[in-house]
């Protein structure tokens, strides 16, 4: 089984002063505190950093309330990078404002219309894609990029979300060979042969971590999971995002990363 190269790089945006307005699908909407929501984020790009990652800070769009979630712009891979087709309105223009940056590391392929696949839906593990079939990434989509990656040597396996807004607000992968899960939201079904655990009960949120180099970022409102992951070994670092969270955020969502590589292989003959 093949691992994901670790981190080098990664893009980031600033905060928007519209975040209050933001799209929520399973969250009501609370008071933002805009001003902690932008030390949360330096916090977090800082962690980045420390992670050993070379982090590009992007402006903040003032009119975009979900831009500084940068994840589901696009799908950075090894050889190439997919830019996603944002399912909301509202979230439209997110991508062709960051395909310019893109292009700059990767080649870039395009989900085209009438598909829809944001990456916060696409769990990358190894040469393997898990897709989330959700309420912003379609059936077509999910075909698209299998199609797009199929010459890179990537497969793509579809997966059932329900009850939460991406496939990484339920599940991430913390380590090789491991896969944390919300089984009330995803279904686990797809992971046959791998191992899975569970997120504590109490911790519905807990599976999105984000695995950074030697690294698990782990957001402090889970604390049962980062006792989990330490006891298997893992070095995790608590991170507060309480302000994001209450965008229907998490970790991975608030970064693009990707690992430099100075000559990248084309497509399999
Ligand atoms: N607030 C994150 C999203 O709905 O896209």
């Amino acid at each position: 089984m093949s691992r994901t190269p670790d981190p080098t790089h990664g893009f980031v945006r600033s905060v928007s002063r519209s975040l209050a307005a933001c799209e929520l699908l399973h969250l009501a909407r609370q008071k933002f505190d805009l001003a902690r929501a932008r030390q949360q984020h330096a916090a977090y790009v800082r962690a980045l950093e420390d992670a050993g990652v070379h982090v590009t800070v992007l402006p903040e769009e003032p009119d975009l309330p979900d831009a500084v979630f940068v994840e589901d712009t696009a799908v950075m891979l090894d050889e190439l990078a997919v830019l996603g087709r944002l399912g909301l309105a509202s979230r439209a223009r997110e991508g062709e404002l960051i395909a310019s940056e893109i292009e700059r590391v990767r080649k870039l392929f395009f989900i085209q219309a009438p598909a829809k696949l944001e990456g916060g839906d696409v769990l990358r593990v190894g040469k393997t894609l898990f897709v989330g079939r959700s309420t912003r990434t379609n059936q077509t989509g999910i075909d698209q990029l299998r199609e797009i990656t199929a010459p890179f040597g990537y497969s793509v396996i579809a997966v059932g979300v329900t009850g939460c807004l991406h496939l990484k607000t339920g599940a991430t992968a913390p380590a090789p060979g491991l896969i944390l899960v919300n089984p009330a939201w995803i279904d686990v079904a797809a992971f046959r042969g791998r191992e899975v655990l569970s997120v504590p009960e109490t911790e519905p949120w807990g599976a999105n971590v984000l695995p950074v180099n030697d690294q698990v970022l782990v957001a402090a409102s889970s604390p049962g999971m980062a006792e989990i992951l330490k006891a298997r070994g893992l070095n995790v670092r608590s991170l507060e995002i309480s302000e994001l969270q209450k965008a229907e955020a998490g970790l991975t969502c608030l970064s693009l990363l990707y690992s430099e590589r100075s000559e990248p292989p084309g497509p399999r003959c």
